[in-house]
């Protein structure tokens, strides 16, 4: 059998960096990319190398679409695409900045299209591919604060839903996961009252971690997964049941 290849964006640290390492484990080749931070990404390389899996570094801005088509083409397969890159620019709406709306909408919803148009002619091909995009609670439930990050992540969920519909038939699968609070550095900036209003909405009363995202994600790409299409698996303790 082939060895599968899987694309994990934004994979140099947090959420990404976990899927790409619990990929790994799987045997399954990772190609790790990352737009700043490339001393990250090649740690995140590097730990996967050294627990004896195999992983490439790639660099380039997902909201780049040329860009993203590059890294499909560089590896000639691709099995498993994990839209992970995201930012957040949060304000509340009399607040924010035309710049931070376009911004969250190119990187966290373009991008996503940007590798999936990508993919997609090549998971047609080989007739068989898995794509799961994450999303967030904010885009199930609205988030106060987030109107640019929560309509992006919502927009990623009918993304997911009318691109498993063009795919059902092509033995490719698309779903998304919906994590609440993580711990990573995108959690660690929030203030300590926002931490906590944040921890009393959890019906589990407490933050999840990036293996509990992986998991799910790793899940959603395994064969025992094949039956499932057009879902959004909330992975957050229980907020948005
Ligand atoms: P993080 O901020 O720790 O990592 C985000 C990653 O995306 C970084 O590696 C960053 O370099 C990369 N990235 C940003 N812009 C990029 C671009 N234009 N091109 C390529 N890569 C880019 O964030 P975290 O927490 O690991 O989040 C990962 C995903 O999970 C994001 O989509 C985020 O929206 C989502 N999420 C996170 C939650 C949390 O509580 N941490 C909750 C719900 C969703």
């Amino acid at each position: 059998m082939e060895e599968k290849i899987a694309l994990v964006t934004g994979a140099s640290r947090g959420i990404g960096s976990q899927i790409a390492k619990t990929l790994a484990k799987k045997n399954i080749f990772v190609v790790v990319n990352y737009s700043g931070s490339k001393e990250k990404a090649e740690q995140t390389a590097e730990e996967i190398i050294n627990a004896g899996g195999k992983a490439v570094v790639y660099g380039c801005d997902i909201s780049d679409f040329y860009a993203t088509e590059e890294i499909v083409k560089q590896y000639g397969r691709l099995d498993i695409l994990i839209n992970n890159a995201g930012i957040t620019k949060d304000n509340l709406i009399m607040r924010m900045s035309e710049a931070d709306f376009d911004r969250v909408i190119e990187v966290n919803l373009k991008g996503a299209f940007n590798t999936i148009h990508a993919a997609a002619r090549q998971m047609i091909r080989q007739k068989s591919g898995k794509i799961v995009n994450i999303a967030s609670v904010s885009g199930v439930l609205g988030n106060a604060g987030q109107a640019n990050y929560a309509a992006a992540k919502a927009g990623i969920i009918g993304l997911t839903k009318t691109i498993a519909r063009e795919f059902a038939g092509r033995n490719i699968q698309v779903n998304a996961v919906a994590p609440g609070f993580i711990e990573t550095d995108m959690t660690e900036k929030l203030s300590d009252t926002i931490r906590e209003q944040a921890t009393q909405q959890i019906p589990m009363k407490k933050f999840g971690h990036p293996e509990d995202v992986a998991e799910a994600v790793a899940f959603l790409t395994s064969d025992a997964a094949s039956y499932i299409t057009g879902q959004v698996l909330c992975v957050d303790g229980g907020m948005a049941m």
